[in-house]
């Protein structure tokens, strides 16, 4: 666990997710659903009770084995979102495949940055990961800036590849070597 305290002196907390947090994420996830910003969840295919539960349940497996990093953060103990970092297969066992999202409420005060960070140097500790990717909606400004101040150098694009609020979508593949 880890307490992060932010430039207007609140503080949060960094840590893992525990079985008993099941509730509130499932909860979260809805809200995040309901959003419909620019990641693959929303309200038209949910994530179902089961599907969530199943995802629980093999996520201290995935962290034992290393081939996941995921911390949640908290404010106290409501949840206020995840990153994480999956070791890809095979050839690509050096790859990790990264994932943040924050509540809306709690944007734009640094928490995404710190986290980020804290996670990338996560998965190079623990699962040896040299080079993490990702995918971002190309209309999503804030996230491009947010990849662009981490480091990461964008690759290639994948045209229309995404359907989003009655459009088809490009997303850009982004990538940062961490040798
Ligand atoms: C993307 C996300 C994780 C960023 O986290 P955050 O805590 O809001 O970001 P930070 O406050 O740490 O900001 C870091 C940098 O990101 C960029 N950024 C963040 N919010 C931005 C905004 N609304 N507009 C433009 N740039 C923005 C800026 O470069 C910022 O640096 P600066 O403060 O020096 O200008 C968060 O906004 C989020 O959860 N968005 C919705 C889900 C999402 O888009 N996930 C990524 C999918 S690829």
């Amino acid at each position: 666990m880890q307490v992060i305290k932010l430039k207007s002196g609140r503080k949060i907390v960094f840590r893992q997710l525990k079985s008993v947090d099941f509730k509130k994420v499932y909860r979260w996830v809805k809200s995040i659903e309901k959003e419909d910003t620019f990641i693959m969840l929303n309200a038209a295919e949910p994530v179902s009770l089961k599907e969530e539960k199943q995802y629980f349940k093999e996520l201290p497996k995935k962290i034992r084995q290393k081939k996941l990093v995921k911390i949640g953060v908290f404010d106290e103990e409501k949840y206020l979102g995840s990153c994480d970092i999956e070791k890809q297969g095979k050839r690509q066992g050096h790859v990790g495949l990264f994932g943040i999202v924050l509540s809306k409420e709690c944007r734009g005060q640094g928490i995404g940055f710190k986290l980020a960070k804290e996670t990338i140097k996560l998965a190079k500790e623990k699962m040896g990961i040299k080079q993490v990717v990702l995918n971002c909606f190309a209309n999503n400004k804030a996230g491009i800036n947010f990849y662009n101040k981490l480091g990461f150098k964008q690759n290639c694009r994948d045209p229309r590849s995404v359907f989003y609020r009655g459009k088809y979508i490009d997303t850009i593949w982004f990538y940062k070597d961490l040798r």
